[in-house]
């Protein structure tokens, strides 16, 4: 397993497995097995990452005697759980099929002159991971992106890409009638320069102010306009007073539910490859997650949805 997955990782075709693999156009579920040694060697956990940002789905090795008779991580995982592995990856499948989805993600950007702009830190990830999660189990997804480097990898989420909360917010409405769940994880900039330069700013010897006016509110003009059978979810990004403050934004946006993030829970929030979130419905009930990879975060979003739409 472990020299397939380096020829998976690099693209080498030299067998009838690899070849197929190489040109797959489906989805790829792999469940490796080898001697924990192997499986603990830093270039197997590089391909194994490597093949994971493809999409390619990885049944874990489990715990136990293995052929060396060292006793350790590396045999593969029970047939039978294999199996049901992959009964439930095609129920899941189809669990979203004929319905119209909405995420925003990432940031915006306010420009102060054609150089400077006005960003946030983040970087997407959580809403693509949710557009993903969607588009894998069979929905029509349109994401929109703001500035970001996040790889996507599913072609069949439909990618608007803008820059400021303005594009975002007329993206947003443009897409949201035709729209059955909608997610907004984007961090949406509050404010945007009153008066854009046309020119760089050049700098002086004294300092510089710029007035800044809110922008639109998305979240809240769509929680204004939604009707009874769609379902918009927001987020919320706390630093204080946080389920609090979510509770009062899940009410003020006219929200199904929120789900909370807080910036000070280790490892969740900006940057980090994990989140850490709690979701609380409109009926008030709070279901608090552990810290978890974003790709599992946006699966237990998609789990509260899918209750929610039941
Ligand atoms: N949001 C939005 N448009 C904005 C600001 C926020 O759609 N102009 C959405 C975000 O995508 C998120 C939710 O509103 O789903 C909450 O965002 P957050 O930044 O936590 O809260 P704000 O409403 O901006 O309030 P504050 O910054 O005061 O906490």
């Amino acid at each position: 397993s472990a020299n397939t997955m380096a020829k998976m990782a690099a693209g080498i075709a030299d067998n009838l497995l690899l070849t197929t693999i190489l040109s797959a156009r489906c989805d790829v579920i792999f469940a490796p097995a080898m001697d924990l040694d192997m499986y603990n060697h830093p270039t197997t956990t590089n391909n194994i990452s490597k093949l994971q940002s493809f999409g390619y789905k990885l049944i874990k090795p489990v715990a136990g005697e293995l052929a060396s008779g060292l006793v350790g991580c590396g045999r593969l995982e029970e047939p039978e759980l294999i199996f049901e592995y992959i009964e439930k990856y095609f129920s899941d499948n189809e669990r979203f099929v004929g319905k119209n989805v909405l995420v925003t993600a990432g940031s915006t950007f306010e420009a102060i002159d054609p150089v400077r702009y006005i960003g946030n830190h983040s970087t997407g990830r959580m809403g693509v991971e949710i557009a993903v999660a969607f588009a894998e189990q069979g929905a029509n997804v349109t994401l929109i992106l703001g500035p970001s480097n996040t790889n996507i990898n599913n072609v069949n989420v439909n990618v608007v890409n803008v820059v400021s909360a303005k594009e975002m917010y007329n993206a947003s409405v443009n897409n949201f009638a035709d729209a059955d769940i909608v997610v907004m994880s984007a961090a949406v900039a509050d404010f945007t320069p009153e008066v854009v330069s046309n020119k760089k700013i050049k700098k002086g010897d004294d300092g510089f102010s710029i007035n800044l006016k809110p922008t639109i509110d998305i979240l809240a003009s769509l929680g204004k306009i939604k009707k009874e059978n769609q379902l918009l979810i927001g987020f919320a990004l706390e630093t204080d007073n946080e389920l609090e403050n979510a509770k009062k934004k899940l009410t003020r946006k006219n929200l199904d539910a929120i789900v909370l993030n807080s910036l000070n829970d280790k490892g969740a929030g900006f940057g980090f490859d994990t989140n850490k979130i709690s979701i609380i419905k409109k009926d008030g009930t709070q279901t608090d997650f552990e810290l978890k990879s974003k790709k599992e975060v946006a699966s237990d979003i998609l789990n509260v949805i899918n209750l929610i739409t039941k």
